[in-house]
């Protein structure tokens, strides 16, 4: 391999850390306007009339924006359009936006913005899931109108085999009511958009975006533009981990709504507080998991029930609870399985979108199970998971043949263990322990396991296509286009390897552009872990038809000097790339052209450098399959905890975490995945805790919300296994969700 499989240090690097990448808000324009949203004071309240006057009366105001000037649908939603870009006659939670108002300066757009008035009639709110789903209970949003019945918006079902006759073959039954709570994104950087409206009436926005194509559809509908004329460019982002997925929706057709109005770029950039109250969250659930089992440790049934809050607006959330229900059961083969889950609306803060989509949820409360299961089998839990673990020709828990992934599980299991030593690090603990009580001291030590499997990319029943675009340079170097965009994970890097590997130059003679919605067709969300091994495909599929032309036209050449050439490849010695000719055989033969002459000459001769790549994947969508994604990432991690027995606090020493990756394309960038993901999963595990009271979050700040520092981070090792995926580029799959999931478990 030239490219694929090198430790790598990130094509952005250099950017990022000298401060010259370019933030939304360092983008700065003449005429520039600051945009600030007015938000309710009631989670739940009918609108009686708005009075914009009193702002403009702040110097500096310039636009007062209401529901009434919203040109086309005043209703977002990446599935439900339920969410209005301005609330007309209702407002449903504390984050909704009432009116906008643009200023020459923020201070002044803050100051119009308490100045406007709305008069309200104050509904009765419901902030419980449980409340929301009562007969009677209050509607908030009329019945039936996104497929609700009543509060609920989604009910999904699921089951195989006979799960009463499962149990009543147990030797053992577990049940326990798991209530878990939200998380904060606490991306680095908060929500922001910069709208500039062009001389021809269309509009292009800047943006801290994951998901440019969504953006585009949201904005083109509700500011009645067709799509060529909303063009989306992604800024640098600091950090999108899911909560910039459908969001960014809002903020730029917030934005290019007084773009529009004004005719002047307009900034919308929340503060900290703003996001924190405005933007999803993720779901928290309540799940009720009964686990059973024969006393040999052969998992035979297990009935999981799942309740979700929404919050007041769709968002993606029927995604999120289609994957908590795939994943409720763990990574393990049982045979009898009943999943239920209820996601409901209420006036509490929006739910939705966030790395591991509802999957590390129900992983805590199954993890947790299978302990106490091992505790009761009196069994090792590492024992427990490997006897029931899911492995190439398994029938996973909702009754999918596994034939795309191999035995990555097990191997996740293995090697983290082996790196933990984890017999004898018990046998250890058990002798620390004993000491410990001895001497009447309140610490322990004690090691937390916690196996997954993860679907990868969208799965069943959803578009799954993305493009990419290869244009090679007389030069010799090469541009990449994608849809796929980097947020932090390293997409940028992945993708420049993967095309400087599949064209077989060095790394540095390629560059990925930023995603731009004027340069590819849709090419779905930058979700699911899907951009290394979709986007990334693509990106491969579009490098090998770009230089598809030029690879054989340097084959006629070398043929001329050296009949006995059967194909022409690359090579790379020292700073030098050529194409070269290789016999039958594979044995290089002498003649050999510098790759940027050949390029220059190539293109001389008219030839064609530039390639599109496609790909569509598709699960087996008949209602007799149970395919539910074409592979799964899997992962074990194993956590050492100091606790306090007396206080509860428990710090962790040391995280062995192992990823099943398919191909790590940058192990460097896979450990750096890990390491983010685990550090991630442990806040949510220890310390992140969101207060709400009445729909209002208590502590939107990094000082009351507390996040890990790196004085948190323990020794961390992360491990990587590589069972190929066929499918992915290089057989690479989705790592960036899967390294967070099974941590706050463990
Ligand atoms: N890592 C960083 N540093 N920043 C991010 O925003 N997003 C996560 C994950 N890792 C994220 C991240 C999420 S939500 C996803 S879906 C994957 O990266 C996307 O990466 P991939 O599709 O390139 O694997």
């Amino acid at each position: 391999m030239k490219a694929v499989g090198l430790k790598l240090l990130r094509v952005d690097a250099r950017e990022k850390v000298t401060g010259a990448a370019k933030f939304t808000e360092d983008i700065r324009l003449a005429g520039m306007l600051y945009a600030v949203a007015v938000r309710p004071k009631y989670p739940h309240a009918l609108i009686k009339r708005i009075d914009v006057q009193p702002a403009y009366e702040v110097p500096g105001v310039v636009r007062v924006a209401t529901a009434s000037d919203v040109p086309g649908i005043n209703a977002i939603g990446a599935f439900f359009p339920d969410q209005p870009v301005l609330a007309k006659d209702k407002v449903r939670h504390l984050g909704d936006a009432v009116a906008l108002v643009a200023a020459e300066t923020s201070e002044a757009a803050r100051k119009g913005a308490a100045r406007v008035i709305v008069e309200y009639e104050e509904l009765p709110g419901i902030f419980s899931p449980l409340d929301a789903i009562k007969e009677g209970a209050i509607l908030i949003h009329e019945d039936g109108k996104y497929g609700n019945r009543g509060n609920i918006l989604e009910e999904r079902n699921y089951s195989q085999g006979d799960v009463e006759k499962g149990f009543q073959q147990a030797d053992v039954i577990i049940e326990n009511v798991y209530e878990i709570n939200y998380q904060e994104h606490a991306f680095l950087e908060p929500e922001g958009a910069l709208a500039i409206p062009e001389e021809d009436g269309s509009l292009t926005i800047y943006g801290s975006i994951q998901c440019p194509y969504y953006v585009r559809k949201g904005v083109s509908d509700a500011l009645k533009l067709p799509m060529n004329r909303v063009r989306i460019i992604q800024a640098a982002i600091g950090g999108g981990f899911g909560g910039k997925e459908d969001v960014p929706t809002e903020v730029c057709a917030r934005a290019g709504l007084l773009a529009l109005l004004t005719g002047r770029p307009v900034l919308k950039k929340r503060t900290r507080e703003e996001s924190m109250i405005m933007h999803t969250k993720r779901h928290p659930m309540i799940i009720r998991n009964k686990l059973g089992a024969t006393k040999d440790g052969k998992i035979v049934a297990c009935d999981v029930d799942i309740i979700s809050d929404q919050g007041a607006y769709a968002s993606v959330g029927t995604v999120v609870m289609k994957r908590a229900v795939i994943h409720a059961c763990g990574a393990y083969e049982i045979p009898n399985t009943k999943i239920r889950s209820r996601l409901v609306y209420t006036n509490n803060i929006l739910t939705g979108a966030f790395r591991g989509f509802g999957a590390p949820q129900v992983t805590a409360a199954m993890e947790s199970q299978m302990d106490e299961l091992a505790r009761a089998l009196n069994m090792d839990p590492v024992e427990l998971r490997k006897k029931n673990a899911v492995h190439k020709g398994s029938v996973t828990a909702t009754g999918q043949k596994l034939a795309n992934c191999g035995d990555g599980l097990l191997k996740t299991i293995e090697k983290a263990t082996d790196a933990c030593n984890w017999k004898e690090r018990r046998k250890e603990h058990a002798l620390f322990n004993k000491r410990q009580e001895e001497i009447n001291s309140p610490y322990r030590k004690g090691l937390g396991i916690s196996s997954i499997m993860y679907g990868v990319a969208l799965g069943k029943g959803a578009l799954d296509a993305a493009t990419s675009i290869v244009n090679i340079s007389e030069d010799g170097s090469a541009t990449g286009i994608t849809g796929g965009t980097e947020m932090g994970q390293g997409a940028r890097t992945v993708l420049s390897q993967i095309l400087a590997e599949a064209l077989g130059v060095p790394v540095d003679m390629v560059r990925v552009l930023p995603a731009d919605t004027a340069l590819t067709q849709n090419s779905g969300p930058s979700v699911a872990s899907r951009v290394t091994p979709v986007c990334g495909e693509a990106m491969r599929l579009a490098a090998l038809e770009a230089r598809k032309g030029l690879i054989n036209w340097a084959l006629e050449k070398l043929k001329k000097e050296d009949p006995s050439i059967d194909y022409a490849e690359t090579i790379i010695e020292g700073t030098h790339t050529y194409i070269a000719g290789f016999g039958s055989d594979g044995v290089q033969k002498a003649p050999k052209i510098e790759w940027s002459k050949a390029c220059y000459e190539y293109f001389k001769s008219g030839g064609l450098m530039s390639g599109v790549g496609h790909v569509n994947i598709k699960c087996e969508d008949t209602p007799e399959s149970k395919e539910q994604y074409y592979t799964y990432s899997f992962a074990t991690h194993i956590i050492e905890v100091m606790v306090d027995i007396e206080t509860g606090r428990t710090k962790p020493l040391n995280i062995w975490a192992a990823n099943d990756v398919g191909r790590a394309i940058n192990p460097m960038g896979v450990e750096g995945q890990i390491e983010g993901g685990t550090v991630q999963g442990m806040g949510y595990g220890l310390f992140e805790d969101l207060i709400t009271k009445e729909g209002k979050i208590l502590n939107p700040d990094f000082t009351n919300y507390i996040i890990p520092t790196t004085m948190d981070v323990p020794n961390i090792y992360p491990i990587i296994v590589e069972d190929l995926y066929p499918g992915g580029p290089y057989g690479a799959k989705g790592l960036g969700e899967p390294s967070l999931i099974p941590t706050p478990a463990a």
